[in-house]
């Protein structure tokens, strides 16, 4: 499988590699972002949640752990993208109760930062994304780890 390594110079530039994941994004991808506090996971996600068309504010879902998302997407049906937060998540029990797992299905995106809070629970993902800060900007690599991890490498190597 592909990966794909990028410099990011500024928040700008997270923001902007955000518009580019959007074109990537397509029913039941799962992305996993790893990286330190700070390291600019959650802007990432504004940027995307931005490009796809949504206008309101993009809260970091520290405290309620996801926050969600309708987007119409292209032709299809809108999508819901889940955006999760598991640093504060430590039980695996409430992972059910929650009914978390059915958030991960054909009609939604799911784009979880601390995904190793939650490692017992969480569906394998199609892609990685891993972010190292390297003062005063980030670095990004991209891993794919399935079929459709990879189609969206190949979208974003086009569009970069
Ligand atoms: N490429 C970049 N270069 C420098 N600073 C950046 C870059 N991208 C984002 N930042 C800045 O990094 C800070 C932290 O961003 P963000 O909240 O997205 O981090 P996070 O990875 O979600 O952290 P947490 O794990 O605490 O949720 C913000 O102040 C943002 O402006
Ligand atoms: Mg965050």
């Amino acid at each position: 499988m592909d990966n794909f390594t990028l410099d990011l110079a500024d928040e700008a530039a997270t923001l902007a590699f955000g518009a580019v994941l959007a074109i990537a994004i397509q029913p039941s991808l799962t992305i996993y972002l790893h990286g330190d506090l700070g390291a600019g996971k959650t802007t990432l996600v504004r940027g995307l949640l931005h490009a796809l068309g949504y206008v309101g504010k993009v809260k970091s879902p520290t405290y309620t752990l996801v926050e969600c998302y309708e987007i119409a997407v292209k032709s299809t049906q809108p999508l819901n993208i889940y955006h999760f937060d598991l640093y504060r998540f430590h039980d695996d029990e409430e992972w059910e109760a929650a009914g978390f797992r059915d958030y991960f299905n054909a009609n939604s995106v799911c784009l979880i930062e601390w995904p190793e809070k939650a490692q017992q629970c969480l569906p394998l993902p199609d892609l990685d994304i891993i972010f190292s800060i390297q003062e005063p900007g980030r670095t990004i690599k991209l891993i794919a780890h399935t079929p459709l991890g990879q189609q969206s490498i190949s979208a974003i190597k086009a569009k970069s």
